[in-house]
């Protein structure tokens, strides 16, 4: 493994404030070494140290590789109908879920991987060096099970999303559908590698009775906790999350006072996914009010066919800095180091000595310049675990 020297960083983003100055960390005219796929010096660019292969940033913006704590990468097929639809003024409810169930269990395995592999690049070129991604478009203990080694062949941050809703066939018996993902649904996707389990929390989906079931078996068999909650609607899912102890409630659009404080006094970080808003034309989640209460806040792409068809990190920034009054550092954090605090990594989503060695060089001076210029393609290098991509 060769090591690597970035020298001549204009804005160095450590994501930590311990390693440099305001909330992002910010070192200016600094070098980094990554050896052994982990960041092992940072210092001032004149002191750098010779390495295997360098690269000269030129002055650029070097931030952390973004994290994508949420994103439902295995499905077939598409729903830009559905999008029209939309923008001509039909509400989202998730009906559309179904759809892609259908083309999902048509597809072939070779088409699925292609999927995934096509949306992991496209977000990796955009800097997006870790993704979480769900299955959920299966629904049956096959297609669960397949989508999970599929996804499992992209990252190590699995999710079974078996309670994602209702499929057709269970229509009428929602109990025995919540069976089947308690009982041999749970142990294909335990097999399959799954590290997380989440539930749509949703009038339509899953009540919290049903919510809590589930995850609750996932946690006994060793799964860490995510939910689908408060996105349509003002549910109970933010307050299970918090029960439950969730590493994240994801969506958090329809907030209560209570649950801004329920989410301030966890663990449970609220991760927005403004992609889907963007894309449903709903209202934006209260992002300030998280962060003035002490949330610990993550944005993430949520990439579906259905409510957030993006992939691109910047762009949720871009967002969340123009509709959701989050400053562009809060921003930036939020989709660094709050993701990785969504997936409880403590090992990525900053660059500090011993960090994985993975980030991104912006061909633009700073870390402003993502939501200064948005739908620009900033990205012009990426390095993940170690290695030049
Ligand atoms: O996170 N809300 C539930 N699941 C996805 C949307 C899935 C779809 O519409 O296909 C979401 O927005
Ligand atoms: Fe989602």
């Amino acid at each position: 493994m060769r090591s690597l020297l970035i020298t001549n960083i204009g804005e160095l983003v450590t994501a930590d404030p311990a390693w440099g100055a305001g909330p992002l960390g910010i070192r200016r005219n600094a070098a980094l070494v990554i050896d052994a796929r982990r960041v092992e010096w940072i210092g001032r660019a004149a002191d750098a140290p010779a390495a295997d292969a360098r690269v000269d940033a030129d002055g650029a913006a070097v931030l952390p590789g973004f994290v994508d704590s949420h994103a439902h990468l295995v499905f077939a097929g598409d729903r830009a109908a559905e999008f029209a639809a939309r923008m001509a003024g039909q509400p989202y409810t998730g009906g559309g879920i179904r759809t892609t169930v259908g083309a999902t269990r048509a597809a072939s395995d070779e088409q699925l991987r292609t999927n995934v592999a096509r949306l992991r690049n496209e977000a990796l070129r955009q800097g997006t060096t870790t993704m979480e991604i769900k299955s959920g478009y299966g629904l049956n203990v096959t297609d669960e099970a397949r989508s999970l080694r599929i996804a499992h062949e992209f990252t190590t941050e699995t999710t079974f999303l078996g309670a994602h809703v209702v499929p057709a066939e269970y229509t009428d018996r929602p109990d025995d559908y919540v069976g089947l993902v308690c009982g041999p649904m749970l142990t294909a996707a335990r097999s399959a590698g799954a590290r997380w389990i989440d539930v749509f929390c949703e009038r339509g989906a899953f009540d919290a009775d049903h919510s809590r079931a589930i995850l609750t078996v996932g946690a006994d068999a060793g799964m860490g906790v995510r939910i689908h909650a408060n996105q349509l609607t003002e549910g109970p899912g933010v307050q299970l999350a918090v029960e439950l102890n969730a590493a994240s409630a994801d969506h958090c659009t329809h907030l209560s006072r209570a649950d801004i404080d329920a989410l301030a006094g966890s663990t449970t970080v609220a991760t927005l996914l403004p992609g889907a808003e963007f894309s449903t034309r709903s209202p934006y989640p209260p992002a300030r009010a998280l962060l003035d209460a002490g949330a610990t806040v993550a944005l993430a792409t949520d990439c579906n066919p259905g409510s957030s068809f993006t992939t691109s990190m910047p762009f949720c920034i871009a967002l969340a800095v123009r509709e959701m009054a989050m400053t562009p550092a809060e921003a930036v954090l939020a989709a660094t180091k709050g993701g990785a605090a969504a997936l409880r990594r403590s090992d990525i989503g900053h660059l500090t000595v011993g960090a994985r060695g993975d980030l991104l060089l912006l061909d633009a001076p700073s870390h402003l310049h993502l939501a200064y210029r948005p739908g620009v393609p900033l990205t012009t290098t990426v390095v993940l675990n170690g290695e030049l991509v």
